[in-house]
């Protein structure tokens, strides 16, 4: 059934809206006070992802708060690498670590395809009672990390400033990430195609660390991957399309191929200018993003002009499709009250060019 606000989901596939519709990626976290209080409940962020009752808590959360035109599935790209069995933490003040992170050629051989219905059966019943939680209010975000992110993590076994396992990999023996990205792009394309079924009305592909490889390289170890996720997901669910988002941090060098790639629509990181991206794609897609998050620390007569700025760049929408967000995750230390001002404008300057 079509959400009551559907706004996001004709922006991605181009249609008419009377807005721009706006989410904020990680627009449940730790900067709201009651996310907070729900994982403090639940004792750890791990705790908090495979509840599916606080998991529909804080994914509404943001929601409650500020009127935002979609909802994201809480959970993390790297529940994926866990039910490969190789056992992630987030260990305070350190980020996610894996205690077997995949480093030798028998590591990489016992690398399996989990199945998203039982090793992740958790995310699938938070998907669902996340769609009864909505009641058809907005629609539902699945996510996944693009099958060379999740790789990132699972070589490496932690996050990384130069990501140099990974390299060393890819330098000495690409036959071996080749085969983990085979392996990803499997399990990543069954784990979204059971959120679609379990009632994900879009999908968003995380690739934050494919703008680290020279050109060239994204193409052949990021974005081939990515490609063979896009053209095994399910496009229908319900009788409504399903659409695709591909956010690329630091992709701003390939827009167009990107664009190319399958989805429906490209994410941008806040270093690229809208307007361009918008010539080089020539509306064969939506775009989405993409002011600085760090705006969000601004004052208020900033934050209002620099949203007008965005949305000036993308300009009248006629052919095309804008979905408003940020160009990566929000900060833990945004002040609350900035949300609602940047919310508030998009919904009202964006009627211009509507
Ligand atoms: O957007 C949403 O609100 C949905 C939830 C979501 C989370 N992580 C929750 C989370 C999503 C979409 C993600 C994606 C994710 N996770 C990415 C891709 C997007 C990006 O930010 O580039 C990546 C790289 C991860 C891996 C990850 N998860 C890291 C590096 C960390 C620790 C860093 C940190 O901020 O502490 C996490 C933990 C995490 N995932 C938190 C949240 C709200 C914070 C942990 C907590 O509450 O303790």
């Amino acid at each position: 059934m079509k959400p009551v606000n559907d706004c996001f989901l004709r922006a991605l596939k181009r249609k008419p809206t009377e807005f721009t519709p706006v989410w904020l990626m990680r627009q449940a976290g730790r900067y709201l006070p009651e996310y907070c209080e729900t994982r403090s409940r639940a004792g750890s962020f791990m705790g908090l992802a495979q509840n599916p009752d606080y998991a529909t808590e804080v994914t509404l959360q943001p929601i409650d708060r500020y009127g935002l035109d979609a909802a994201i599935l809480f959970s993390d790209i790297l529940t994926v690498p866990d039910a490969m069995g190789l056992g992630l933490s987030f260990v305070q003040g350190e980020g996610p670590v894996f205690a077997k992170p995949v480093q030798t050629e028998e590591a990489v051989n016992a690398l399996y395809v989990p199945d998203p219905n039982v090793e992740l059966g958790y995310v699938m019943d938070a998907v669902k009672s996340i769609r009864r939680a909505l009641g058809n209010r907005v629609p539902l975000i699945g996510f996944s990390g693009s099958p060379f992110t999740l790789a990132c993590y699972m070589i490496e076994g932690r996050g990384s400033r130069d990501f140099r396992t990974v390299k060393t990999m890819m330098y000495r023996r690409p036959d071996l990430l080749e085969r983990v990205l085979d392996v990803n792009a499997e399990a990543v394309a069954a784990y979204l195609n059971a959120q679609i079924a379990a009632g994900a009305q879009a999908v968003q592909i995380f690739d934050t660390w494919g703008g680290m490889l020279a050109d060239g390289d994204f193409q052949r170890f990021s974005l081939a991957y990515t490609m063979k996720v896009l053209a095994k997901l399910e496009k229908v669910s319900d009788g409504e399309p399903v659409p695709s988002i591909v956010f690329t941090k630091g992709g701003g060098e390939w827009l167009s191929a990107i664009a190319n790639s399958g989805c429906d629509a490209v994410g941008l990181d806040w270093s690229v200018n809208i307007a361009r991206a918008r010539r080089e794609t020539a509306d064969r897609v939506a775009l989405q993003g993409n002011l600085d998050p760090y705006v969000l620390f601004g004052t208020e007569e900033t934050i209002r002009r620099e949203v007008r700025r965005v949305l000036d760049g993308f300009g009248p929408v006629k052919d095309g499709g804008h979905v408003f967000n940020l160009g990566h995750g929000i900060n833990q230390f945004t002040p609350v009250e900035s949300v609602q001002i940047l919310v508030d404008e998009v919904h009202e300057y964006s009627r211009r060019y509507h």
